[in-house]
């Protein structure tokens, strides 16, 4: 059983972790205390198991974006696996937590991810290493792939769209520590960097998102508000073209999905356009 076999809670407050880990003159790890992109622990030794409690920022500093870059295609499909049938390349799990401004974890946040071949190229034609998935209930992620190959001009890097329902979509790039082209890629920044720990010759690579959306204490907000009308329908999945009504307004589906609560047309600009 590997580490995401087990049962993981989302945690309540690292606010409060801190502070007891303060008091009890335990010195909190130097990464945790401003960098958000590298707010789950490092494993710092080889073969070290990667915490199982997600942390998280202490609230004030969303993962910052980065360009698109010219390789983003639509309609990617849903998959959790970006590997097909004899794919090369060194395999490599993405997992973690997409948390709100109050370090609570978000259910139902579409993470739409791309990212280059083994040989650092880009599939422009079809959907290869291209996907999109939801957090979980507890907020969590998790993307099976293959370490990127390296293209010219960049270091290795993962694309990633991130949006929480009815929020704004965070673009940006996740990277790899120990790259030498960290140090001459001008988009590369450290706060995006994950941690990766080798794994049987496979990598294991974590991250935890932190969106600007504003969370008040307390059990985690959800968006569940009842649908005002129309024939859009959770559980419906819709492909792209396809087109409904929503409180009122006519919607066309941009992106094939499952219907779900929190992505009502009127919320998910990734995913309905207005008409
Ligand atoms: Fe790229």
């Amino acid at each position: 059983m590997d580490d995401h076999d087990e049962p993981r809670t989302a945690h309540p407050s690292r606010k409060a972790v801190l502070r007891a880990a303060l008091a009890a003159g335990v010195a909190a790890p130097a990464l945790l205390m401003g960098v958000p992109a590298l707010a789950r622990t490092s494993a710092a030794s080889p073969g070290a198991r990667l915490a199982l409690t997600p942390t998280c920022d202490d609230g004030d500093d969303p993962t910052p974006p980065q360009m698109e870059g010219p390789y983003f295609k639509p309609n990617s499909p849903r998959r959790t696996s970006l590997l097909e049938a004899g794919t090369p390349g060194v395999r490599l799990t993405v997992s973690g937590y997409v948390f709100g401004l109050g370090c609570q974890a978000i259910p139902g946040v579409l993470l739409d991810f791309w990212q280059a071949d083994v040989n650092g190229a880009y599939d422009n034609t079809g959907y290869r290493f291209r996907g999109h998935q939801f957090t979980d209930a507890q907020g969590a992620f998790r993307l099976t792939t293959i370490v990127p190959g390296l293209y010219p001009g960049r270091t290795r890097h993962i694309h990633v769209k991130v949006q929480a329902p009815g929020h704004p979509v965070l673009t940006t790039q996740l990277y790899f520590p120990n790259e030498p082209r960290n140090a001459t890629d001008s988009l590369f920044d450290p706060r995006l960097l994950m941690t990766v720990r080798d794994a049987g010759g496979a990598r294991e690579a974590a991250f935890d998102f932190v969106l600007n959306v504003r969370q008040s204490p307390g059990p985690s907000p959800t968006a569940t508000t009842p649908p005002p009308g129309g024939t859009w329908a959770v559980g419906t999945t819709y492909r792209a073209g396809d087109r409904v009504t929503y409180g009122g307004r006519g919607y066309v589906c941009l992106q094939a999905h499952t219907a779900q609560p929190g992505w009502e047309p009127s919320n998910a600009p990734a995913l309905w356009r207005a008409e």
